[in-house]
């Protein structure tokens, strides 16, 4: 399909193919789910609370006609390198995977610095390490699919650039700061595992995408989901010329997932900026800096006791 032609209401046919997401009880994760499902995928939707997942599961099935036998529901709490190890082998053996959507995150950090029970700042870990553990776990059978994975990044990283040279925070600590390292994070790795993936010869490539800025408020409620007061539906469609729903602000996750032309390395985003139809977008420099994303994924083998097996990966034989 070629790449003005892309219609985010139009998916190619995604019959046979498999995705995971992260965070799909609420927000974008779900949206990205129900997209997907409606073109023909199967999707194993993550969350770490069984309540809200299984609230979500009833939503999509409720929504979308084509949901009967596509859905399928793991827990995995991306703060918790156990969980995700966990989830990631029984994800990896119930079925091929054609794509894994890195979405999950605390959107609203705690404004103490707070630590998960491996004794890692909560943010860095949920919305970073949790990831780069995962999709380490599931570079084997992404390999036999020929897949992809797609990494988080945000607008923020641009407003405010933090160069994560402490990752974790351990001295000045905010809420704000901690968010937008951990998307410089997300990014970064997204980038340096495309280029560690071709230097290696493995058939997976890593790509990036954000949504823009897109709000409960302006997205439609769903029971379980997404249930806005009153109060913040006004103060969101007071926002209303520069964001858009989690809806739409999920087609640049799912174009960067399963577009046929997209590439290994690019990044997708809203046509103008915080809203509007996915294309490839410019990421912010400092997410481009392969110094930082080495130092980043050193951090990460390190700290989260993870090597993503290369060597094996380049030699599998795609199905
Ligand atoms: N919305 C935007 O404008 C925007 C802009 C830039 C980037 N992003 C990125 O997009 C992603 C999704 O954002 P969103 O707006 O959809 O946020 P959201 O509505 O708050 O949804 C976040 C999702 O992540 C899950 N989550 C949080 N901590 C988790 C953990 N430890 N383990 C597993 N799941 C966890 C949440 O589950 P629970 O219900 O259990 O908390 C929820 O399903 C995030 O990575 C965010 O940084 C969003």
């Amino acid at each position: 399909m070629a790449r003005d032609a892309w219609d985010p209401q139009q998916l190619p046919d995604l019959t046979g193919r498999r995705y995971l997401v992260t965070g799909s009880n609420a927000g974008l994760g779900y949206f990205s789910c129900e997209q997907l499902v409606r073109a023909g995928a199967r999707v194993v939707m993550t969350g770490r609370n069984p309540n809200r997942l299984s609230a979500a599961r009833a939503a999509l099935h409720r929504r979308v006609d084509e949901a009967e036998g596509r859905v399928e529901t793991l827990i995995l709490d991306t703060s918790n390198l156990g969980s995700v190890r966990a989830a990631a082998a029984s994800a990896a053996t119930s079925g091929p995977v054609h794509g894994v959507l890195l979405n999950a995150g605390i959107t609203h950090p705690p404004k103490q610095r707070e630590t998960t029970p491996d004794g890692i700042e909560l943010v860095f870990a949920t919305n970073a390490l949790g990831h780069f553990g995962l999709a380490g776990e599931l570079l084997l059978p992404l390999a036999k699919t020929g897949g992809r994975l797609v990494w988080l990044g945000s607008l923020s990283t641009t407003i405010s650039p933090y160069d994560p040279v402490d990752p974790q925070l351990v001295e000045g600590y905010t809420a704000w700061r901690a968010y937008v390292q951990s998307k410089v994070a997300t990014t970064s790795l997204g980038f340096e595992a495309d280029r560690r993936l071709r230097a290696a010869g493995v058939s997976v490539s890593s790509l990036v995408a954000h949504p823009g800025y897109s709000i409960g408020g302006r997205t439609p409620g769903i029971q379980g989901v997404n249930q806005p007061s009153r109060l913040k539906r006004f103060a969101d469609n007071l926002q209303g010329p520069m964001t858009q729903s989690k809806e739409h602000g999920a087609w640049p996750l799912v174009r960067a997932l399963i577009d046929p032309d997209a590439e290994g390395g690019q990044f997708y985003g809203p046509q103008r900026l915080t809203r509007g139809a996915p294309q490839v977008a410019r990421p912010s420099k400092i997410t481009r800096d392969p110094e930082i994303a080495a130092r980043l994924w050193e951090f990460c083998e390190r700290t989260a006791r993870v090597q993503w097996p290369f060597e094996k990966a380049a030699k599998v034989r795609r199905r």
